[in-house]
């Protein structure tokens, strides 16, 4: 058993309750593999802004768990090389599936998890978060849930369709399972095509814009819950500058729409204080190592192409603190 503060790290209820006060919201961003976490702490530690570094169940597979603990105990003391004294890090399990690998994550020493019963029926929902949250409390570790079904991939979880967070059942959820904070859907989804086209319209350049999120059910749900902690996944802007790069070099993604940054900056102002990120970071990486690939194609070490994507991904995750979280200056 290894608690999470013997690593340096820090849960989610401090950080939510400033962050719900202060009108912002904490960053969580999905990290794979070495790059992917410098680039963030970088930008996190020079913006000043707490942050969540979330693992899910495909960075599970592909990086093995214990190196990615490892990882997150190395970037505590990476923030503080870097000049932060006091590095407000949560380690935390994405979509997690059951109460074992909750309780496995737990007790390796991540300070955060999440619980998704999101496709369970209602009252299996209930207890299996309760079920985690009875264990992860008992070492001081906070448990995020979820209610309402999100479009797209949810790891090993598809849905065809969203179903919005019902406001009528989060106060009986967040009574019965003792929950720290609550994942909803309003109509964010995860991936790079949020939405279908037929569910857009179209600028004068042909570019996709998507309907509004659903600010009237989260209206509802923060007042069926003053003050208490909402979540956000599915929340990757899908920045067209790396969608073009992408296509410009090789790839092939048309129609790849996000959540505008607006409506992000909106969504954390009021009840929101954490918002999911990967799919950004993907595009980052992936749109500039096809342009260097194309632009050098005598090269062949991983550090020359990796380099130009993690600062990429450093200047993104930096001006998303700034511009759309609010979370610069927290830490
Ligand atoms: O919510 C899903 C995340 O984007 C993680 O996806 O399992 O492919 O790492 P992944
Ligand atoms: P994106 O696919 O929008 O980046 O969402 C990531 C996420 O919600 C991880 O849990
Ligand atoms: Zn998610």
């Amino acid at each position: 058993m290894i608690n999470y503060k013997d690593l340096g790290l820090v849960n989610t209820r401090e950080m939510f309750a400033k962050a719900i006060k202060g009108g912002y919201a904490i960053p969580a961003y999905n990290f794979n593999n070495m790059e992917q976490m410098q680039a963030i702490i970088q930008a996190c530690v020079e913006t000043k802004s707490p942050v969540i570094l979330q693992v899910s169940a495909g960075a599970r597979k592909y990086a093995n768990p214990t190196l990615l603990r490892y990882m997150a105990q190395g970037a505590v003391e990476y923030a503080k090389e870097l000049g932060c004294p006091n590095p407000q890090i949560v380690l935390h399990l994405d979509h997690g599936a059951d109460f074992d690998i909750c309780k496995s994550c737990v007790d390796m020493g991540f300070s955060s998890v999440m619980i998704d019963g999101s496709s369970l029926p209602y009252e299996e929902n209930v207890a299996v978060t309760k079920k985690v949250v009875e264990y992860a409390h008992k070492y001081d570790v906070t448990v995020e849930g979820e209610l309402g079904v999100l479009a797209g991939v949810e790891d090993d979880v598809a849905a065809e369709e969203s179903h919005y967070t019902k406001p009528e059942e989060v106060q009986d959820f967040v009574k019965k399972t003792g929950v720290d904070s609550l994942a909803i859907s309003i109509g964010t989804s995860h991936g790079r095509c949020k939405f279908k086209p037929e569910q857009c319209t179209r600028n004068a350049d042909g570019v996709l814009i998507p309907p509004p999120l659903a600010f009237d059910v989260l209206a509802e749900i923060e007042k069926k819950l003053p003050g208490f902690p909402i979540v956000l996944h599915g929340s990757s802007s899908v920045p067209q500058e790396f969608v073009k790069m992408v296509n410009q070099y090789g790839g092939n993604m048309p129609d790849a729409v996000g959540i505008p940054e607006e409506q992000l900056r909106k969504a954390a102002k009021l009840a929101v204080c954490k918002i999911n990120i990967d799919s950004d970071i993907r595009l980052a990486m992936t749109g500039n190592i096809r342009k260097y690939f194309a632009e050098h194609p005598d090269h062949f070490d991983p550090r020359q192409y990796l380099k130009p994507a993690r600062q990429a991904v450093k200047d993104m995750v930096a001006h998303k603190i700034l511009h759309v979280l609010g979370s610069d200056g927290k830490a």
